[in-house]
């Protein structure tokens, strides 16, 4: 195979937006063959954009995968979906790229995760659109983890207040900030990219103590406020702020480690590497306020390289490398059966809200899919 023939499922605000990606061109061996949709005018708007290039449209996904029209696929539904389109398209040896998040609830996503570790062996491959995983920054942070440059962990912490919402934003109706729509509010919409570089950098926790506020400032039944409280198995810990209400926002990352703390906020990364680790220094050091000689290197992206990262990078970054992945067995930036792990501290920080105490990892998935549809049933007599 010289050329991966992709299909999208859903042609919404997001899967159009691939659709573009990859009938332009920007995708180097990529190529689109077909897409499905179930909504009238979005199948309409289908016929008339996509049709002329060659892009056959389907109203059924078993149709489209069933077609022999494509080889991989980019699932870009609702999220309630996703783990039930991929698992049909990997049974029929449909390589598949699911958006984020990988699903609702983890333990559809732990046996769609068997399930593609199975098909896995017949070479079909499994990946989930975490895109900001190519962003410079937080590349470059992840290259500092890995090369032990920041040590072991002490503390990471999250301060991500900058998704503001309006109440018009929750009114325009649809899947969105429902339980039963999309299973949550701004950990399942906003906040998937920022757990998963959360325990891409910092690793899983252990437990987690979860306080979400539901409707908080907004007629909404889902989380829109949430602080977590987060430990791992070393002694560290974690702390995740979230909301939608906030104006203006924080987005600030910090990563301390016994040799170095890691700062990213306003696309800016500044490190500051310790020239000894912390212990090392508190073992001989005699002084009562001493700081740690160290030295900084520090980051900025520009509103331009920002701009190009979205047009070569993000998500294009993502499906170019999933075509490589497939083409030649080019390293995928995000393999799927990751997608599993920020959804654990999701769902994580909900159980330990609604059962008021704090919860071990992996949690009780029978018992967050009773809590979660006790909230779909409590939404629907609203
Ligand atoms: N990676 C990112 O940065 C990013 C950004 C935005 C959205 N997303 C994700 O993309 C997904 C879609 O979001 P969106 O904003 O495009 O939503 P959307 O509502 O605009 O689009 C979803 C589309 O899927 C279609 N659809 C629903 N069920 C279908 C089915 N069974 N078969 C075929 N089509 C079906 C709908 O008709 C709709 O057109 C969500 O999971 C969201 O979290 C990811």
């Amino acid at each position: 195979m010289d050329k991966l023939r992709y299909g999208i499922v859903g042609v919404g605000k997001q899967g159009s937006k691939y659709s573009l990606i990859l009938t332009t061109g920007l995708v180097k061996n990529g190529v689109l063959t077909a897409v499905c949709d179930i909504e009238e005018d979005r199948i309409k708007w289908a016929k008339e954009k996509l049709e002329p290039k060659g892009v056959k449209v389907f109203e059924d996904y078993k149709e489209m995968i069933d077609s022999g029209l494509i080889d991989a696929v980019l699932v870009e539904t609702p999220h309630y979906d996703h783990p039930v389109i991929a698992t049909y398209a990997l049974s029929k040896g449909i390589h598949t790229l699911i958006d984020k998040p990988a699903g609702v609830y983890t333990k559809a996503i732990r046996e769609l995760n068997e399930y593609a570790a199975e098909k896995a062996k017949d070479g079909v491959k499994f990946g989930i659109m975490y895109n900001q995983r190519t962003n410079p920054l937080y590349k470059f942070a992840k290259e500092l983890v890995e090369a032990g440059r920041i040590g072991e962990l002490k503390r990471i912490n999250w301060i991500i207040t900058d998704w503001y919402r309006p109440q018009a934003y929750y009114n325009q109706g649809g899947w969105r900030g429902t339980w039963e729509g999309e299973g949550g509010g701004v950990l399942i919409n906003q906040c998937p990219h920022q757990l998963d570089l959360f325990q891409w950098l910092g690793g899983m926790p252990v437990s987690i103590r979860g306080y979400a506020q539901y409707g908080k400032n907004r007629d909404i039944a889902v989380e829109n406020d949430v602080t977590a409280y987060m430990e791992y198995a070393n002694g560290a810990t974690g702390l995740f702020v979230t909301s939608t209400h906030d104006f203006p926002g924080t987005n600030r990352l910090e990563i301390d480690g016994e040799k170095g703390k890691l700062v990213i906020e306003k696309n800016r990364l500044e490190f500051t590497e310790l020239e000894v680790s912390e212990s090392e220094f508190n073992a001989t050091n005699k002084k009562f306020m001493p700081s740690i000689p160290s030295k900084k290197i520090v980051k900025k992206m520009s509103k331009l390289r920002e701009g190009f990262m979205y047009v070569h990078e993000q998500h294009c970054g993502i499906i170019k490398n999933f075509t490589n992945h497939v083409l030649n067995g080019e390293k995928l930036i995000a393999p799927g059966e990751e997608g599993i792990n920020g959804l654990t501290i999701s769902n994580a920080i909900h159980l330990s809200s609604w059962l008021g105490k704090e919860v071990q990892l992996p949690i009780d998935e029978e018992l967050y899919i009773a809590e979660l549809n006790k909230r779909i049933e409590e939404e629907k007599q609203k």
